[in-house]
């Protein structure tokens, strides 16, 4: 049998006051316990940062390159990545459960690349959600697009149902071919997506005016890699959005279609991590890719 507690072996250190720490991130400090844990699961509590692998492309591109086979490229770069993003059917029959960082399931879908791509749907129940243990889920936005009320509005039933499970809803701004990608635009788009309750916004990196993109935006913004670019860019362009304000980024093509996608992912690492400078970070992935040569 236990001992009998006794009341002077207590010490309720009545004069030290109980701790009450913000949350770390941005615009997050009102939102419950589990939605915070999760967060915590996509942005490094450490650095404030996250470092997203993107892989979803398939959802409206097929098998694009890179990522033919998702088993032989991607799933080798899972160590390096805080988060992973990608669709439900990649995440079951690919991802190996043993991944313990955040996922970000891609929740919306229907046009395929031949059609028109804002028309797209809510593509994902909230129960799928939970049982894939997803951290956040991610809708596009077509600000400015042919269907952006419909978008909009896949956005908000999102927020609902995420928020009532303590799931985080990632809105996707979605940039079409004819717009103008400026800072306008991006404070436009990313505020909309805030204002409606994402709780974290992925948008682009624009060379004019980011920071007031980020200041704008009450909660984190993550930025997307885009279009494949010499090394050298992609991590200049990852250095500015962090300097000027963004959360980490959510980058995809700029790693998986890298000469050495290992190298790469651990060159972006360390400038978001541990703030490299552009040069620096492609010393680093220089040496890497000899070493892996
Ligand atoms: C695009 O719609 C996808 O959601 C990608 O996840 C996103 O664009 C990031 O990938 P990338 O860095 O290749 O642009």
């Amino acid at each position: 049998m236990a001992d009998r507690d006794t009341e002077g072996s207590k010490d309720y250190q009545v004069d030290v006051p109980a701790r009450s720490e913000p949350f770390f991130l941005k615009g997050s400090n009102e939102l419950d316990w589990g939605l915070k844990n999760r967060l915590a699961n996509i942005f490094d509590p450490s650095s404030g940062r996250t470092v997203m692998l993107a892989f979803d492309h398939g959802y409206f591109l097929g098998p694009t390159s890179g990522l033919e086979r998702i088993d032989l490229s991607i799933v080798p770069l899972t160590r390096w990545a805080d988060t992973l993003m990608c669709t439900r059917g990649i995440l079951r029959t690919t991802i190996p459960p043993t991944y313990t960082g955040g996922i970000v399931l891609r929740a919306s879908g229907g046009p395929s690349i031949l059609k028109e791509l804002s028309d797209e749907q809510l593509a994902l129940s909230i129960d799928e959600a939970v049982r894939l243990n997803a951290a956040a889920m991610a809708v596009q936005v077509f600000v400015g697009g042919e269907r952006e009320t419909q978008s909009i509005h896949n956005l908000t039933r999102l927020v609902d149902m995420g928020n009532q499970a303590g799931i985080a809803t990632l809105g996707v701004t979605a940039v079409g071919t004819d717009m103008v990608r400026d800072a306008k635009y991006m404070r436009l788009a990313t505020r909309i997506c805030a204002e409606l309750g994402a709780t974290y916004v992925k948008t682009y990196y624009v060379e004019k005016g980011f920071d007031t993109v980020a200041a704008a935006c009450p909660v984190p913004i993550v930025v997307a890699g885009g279009k494949k670019v010499p090394e050298q860019d992609a991590l200049r362009m990852a250095y500015g959005a962090v300097q000027e304000g963004a959360a980490g980024v959510d980058m995809g093509r700029n790693i998986f279609q890298s000469e050495n996608p290992s190298a790469m992912i651990q060159a972006v690492r360390k400038v978001v991590h541990e703030d490299f400078k552009p040069h620096e970070a492609y010393e680093f992935y220089q040496t890497l890719k000899h070493e892996t040569a």
